[in-house]
C-alpha cells in the first residue's frame, strides 16, 4: 500500500553550491542534488549553481544540469563569484590545501573531500585558518548514513555492548588487482600523499570509531606496495610508488580499558568491491555491518546460549525519503543523505541527526596515518598524536 507524502522540501531556501573538480565524485554531486525532491524531511536545498575544471571537457557533462549558470577553468575565477554560499572541492589530494584554503579566504563555507589535505601538517593548516575565518567545513564520508551503519552507531554508543573486547573497521576495493588496470593520481604518491591507500580509503574506516571517540592510541602497521608498476596508458609504463594494502593494529581507550582496534584499507583485497565493514564485539552483545550484505544487520547477544541474529533492513535513512520502506539503500542514497547532513547543519537545522566528519577528525585520521608510517619504516609500535 502506498502513502501519499505530507511533507515536502521543495519550499526551503535553495543555497547555492559549486563543485571544483568535476571528475567522478563532482559528478555524483549533481546527480544526487537533482533528485532532491525525494527527501521529504529536509530543511535545507541545494541548488548546483558553478562548476570549475581545468579539464574544459570535464565541464561538459554538466551542462544538461539546468540549474548551472557558470562554468570555469579557473577556480578563482569562480570563487570570485558573489551568488556562491558553499563550495564542494573534489581534486587529487597535492591540490587539497591550495584550493581549500582558497574557498574559505574568498568567504564561502567548504565541503571538502577526503582525505583534507595530502597530509597531516596540511590538514592542521586548513583546519586552523577554517576556525580562524568562523567558516562553516566538513569532509565527505558517507558510509555511516547507511540505515545498518546508524543503528550499529547507536548501538556502539549505547554502552549495551558491555565490556568492548575488540573492533575491526575495514574498506576493501580489488580493481587493482588487475595488473594491466593504468595507471592514476590515486596511485603515485606525489599526487595521493605518503599515506597511499590510507589517504585514500582511510577516513572512510576511521570516521565511526573516531566519531566514538575510540581514537587509536598506539599502532603498529603492515603495509604493503604489491605492484610497483602500472600502464602509463600511452603505450608505456609509469612507477606506482604508493601504498597499496594498510593493515593498522591499533589499541584504544574504550571504557576505561585498552582495546585492539583494527583498521583495513586495501585497494588489492581479492572479489572486494567498496566492502565497508564495521564489527564491534562486547562482553554482553555484538554489531557487525558489511556493504556486502548492504540491508542486513548482524547482532550478538549473550544469553543462557550464544546468538547471532540478523535483520533485513529498509530504507531507514536519517532523512525521511519517498522510497518505500522496505527498498534497499545504495551509494548514490547515502551520499545525498551526507549532503542533506551538511547543509541542515550548516543551517542550525541537524538536531540529534548525525553529522558530517569534521576537520578535528580529519586531522585526528591523519594523525594515526602519520604514526602508521613510521611504525612501517621503524617496525615498532608507534603511539599515536
Ligand atoms: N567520498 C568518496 O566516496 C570518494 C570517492 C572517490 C574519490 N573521493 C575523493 O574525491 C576527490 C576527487 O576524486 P575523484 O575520484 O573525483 O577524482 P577524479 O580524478 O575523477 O576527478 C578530479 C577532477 O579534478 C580536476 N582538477 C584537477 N586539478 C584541478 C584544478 N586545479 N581545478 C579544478 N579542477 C581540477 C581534474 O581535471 C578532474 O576532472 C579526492 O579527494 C578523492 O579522495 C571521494
Amino acid at each position: 500500500m502506498s502513502t501519499t507524502p505530507t511533507s515536502f522540501t521543495a519550499s526551503a531556501q535553495p543555497v547555492r553550491v559549486a563543485v571544483i573538480g568535476a571528475g567522478l565524485m563532482g559528478r555524483e554531486v549533481a546527480s544526487a542534488f537533482g533528485r532532491w525532491f525525494a527527501l521529504l524531511d529536509c530543511p535545507v536545498r541545494p541548488e548546483l549553481v558553478a562548476v570549475c575544471d581545468v579539464n574544459v571537457a570535464a565541464l561538459d557533462w554538466f551542462r544538461q544540469v539546468p540549474t548551472v549558470r557558470h562554468f570555469d577553468t579557473d577556480h578563482r575565477a569562480l570563487l570570485a563569484r558573489s551568488d556562491i554560499d558553499a563550495v564542494y572541492v573534489a581534486v587529487p589530494h597535492h591540490l587539497h590545501e591550495a584550493i581549500y584554503l582558497d574557498v574559505l579566504r574568498a568567504g564561502k563555507d567548504l565541503f571538502a573531500e577526503k582525505p583534507f589535505g595530502i597530509d597531516l601538517a596540511a590538514a592542521r593548516r586548513i583546519r586552523d585558518e577554517a576556525n580562524r575565518l568562523g567558516r562553516f567545513v566538513r569532509v565527505s564520508s558517507e558510509f555511516p548514513f547507511l540505515p545498518g551503519v546508524q543503528r550499529a552507531y547507536q548501538l556502539a554508543r549505547s554502552g549495551a555492548l558491555g565490556r568492548i573486547i575488540e573492533v575491526r573497521c575495514a574498506f576493501l576495493h580489488s580493481s587493482d588487482l588487475d595488473p594491466a588496470k593504468p595507471i592514476n593520481w590515486k596511485r603515485q604518491s606525489a599526487y595521493c600523499g605518503a599515506a597511499g591507500v590510507m589517504n585514500d580509503l582511510g577516513l572512510h574506516v576511521a570516521h565511526l570509531p573516531l566519531r566514538l571517540g575510540w581514537k587509536p592510541t598506539s599502532v603498529y602497521a603492515q603495509l604493503q606496495k604489491i605492484y610497483t608498476e602500472r600502464p602509463d596508458g600511452k603505450g608505456g609504463v609509469a612507477a606506482c610508488d604508493t601504498w597499496d594494502n594498510a593493515a593498522l593494529h591499533t589499541h584504544a581507550q574504550i571504557g576505561g580499558h585498552d582495546v585492539p582496534l583494527t583498521l583495513e584499507m586495501k585497494r588489492l583485497a581479492p572479489t572486494e568491491t567498496n566492502t565497508w565493514i564495521f564489527e564491534a564485539l562486547g562482553t554482553d552483545r555484538g554489531v557487525r555491518f558489511s556493504t556486502k550484505e548492504p540491508k542486513t544487520l548482524w547482532l550478538f547477544r549473550r544469553d543462557k546460549e550464544q546468538w547471532w541474529e540478523k535483520t533485513d533492513l529498509g530504507f531507514g535513512t536519517p532523512f525521511k525519503t519517498i522510497t518505500g520502506h522496505i527498498f534497499e539503500p545504495g551509494f548514490p542514497d547515502i551520499l545525498q543523505q551526507m549532503w542533506a547532513a551538511f547543509l541542515a547543519e550548516r543551517a542550525g537545522l541537524l538536531g540529534d541527526r548525525f553529522g558530517c566528519a569534521t576537520p578535528e577528525e580529519a586531522v585526528a585520521h591523519h594523525e594515526i596515518w602519520a604514526a602508521a608510517l613510521t611504525s612501517q619504516r621503524d617496525q615498532s609500535v608507534v603511539s599515536v598524536g
